[in-house]
């Protein structure tokens, strides 16, 4: 997969990308990422990307010309066909069958606002999934675009280690695609600590019983903290 990210502040992404997983992935083939400055594509003599609004208020508006223009210089770079995808608090919420979903096309193309809004007319021509990790506010869509990043690229065949599995976690159905409840409760040494001891069942290598032990304790904490994910999915 290509994952092309368009933003005023590459910069922030290369402790994200160069490390752990995602570094790893993009070292074993499976992902290559393309940083792109918005400001690079500004036809503006003092690399402007941005104005005040019309009809007035607080904060600026991303204009239509710097975006336009990158993401068809971006695309024209590969071949392959991107699917555009804008950071924003209006967009689609963000969660795991997305991300399975954003995992099996072979190009992305994260466009991510800072301080301001997109000036409208940019989603009518990009026509992009707008996306929102969640409903609070963020100073910018680089912090999504890097979460968007981390859930789909460990989707990708081969980017987690053979330590390591997509399926089983939180979320994960066996596919790793759709909502599947809640993780199971995890242990490791020592056997006690702090007067706490590890369920005996973890103990006893009866590998059956400890499956069904897991999966009720998932069931049961899905069931106290997440009702909603026990509903059919939409
Ligand atoms: N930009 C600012 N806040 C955001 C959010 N919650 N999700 C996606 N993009 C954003």
């Amino acid at each position: 997969m290509r994952i092309d990210i368009l933003t005023l502040f590459p910069e922030m992404f290369a402790g994200v990308l160069g490390g752990s997983i995602l570094k790893r992935a993009a070292q074993a083939g499976v992902v290559e990422y393309h940083l792109h400055q918005l400001r690079d594509y500004s036809r503006d003599p003092h690399r402007k990307v941005d104005d005040r609004p019309f009809g007035g208020g607080p904060g600026m508006v991303l204009m239509c010309q710097p975006l336009f223009d990158a993401v068809s210089a971006i695309e024209q770079q590969s071949p392959v066909t991107a699917t555009r995808v804008m950071l924003c608090p209006q967009g689609r919420k963000f969660n795991q069958a997305l991300a399975a979903e954003l995992a099996a096309k072979p190009r992305l193309l994260l466009m991510a606002g800072h301080y301001e809004g997109f000036d409208e007319r940019l989603i009518t021509l990009l026509a992009p999934l707008q996306v929102s990790i969640g409903d609070y506010v963020l100073s910018g869509g680089e912090i999504p675009a890097m979460a968007v990043t981390d859930a789909v690229v460990r989707l990708l065949p081969g980017a987690l280690g053979h330590e390591h599995s997509a399926a089983g976690e939180s979320f994960a159905a066996n596919d790793g695609t759709i909502a599947g409840g809640l993780e199971y409760p995890q242990y490791t040494r020592p056997r006690e600590f702090a007067g706490l001891a590890v369920p005996e069942i973890l103990l006893s290598g009866d590998h059956a019983a400890i499956e069904q032990w897991r999966a009720a304790e998932s069931r049961r904490k899905t069931a106290a903290r997440r009702p909603d994910l026990l509903k059919p999915q939409a």
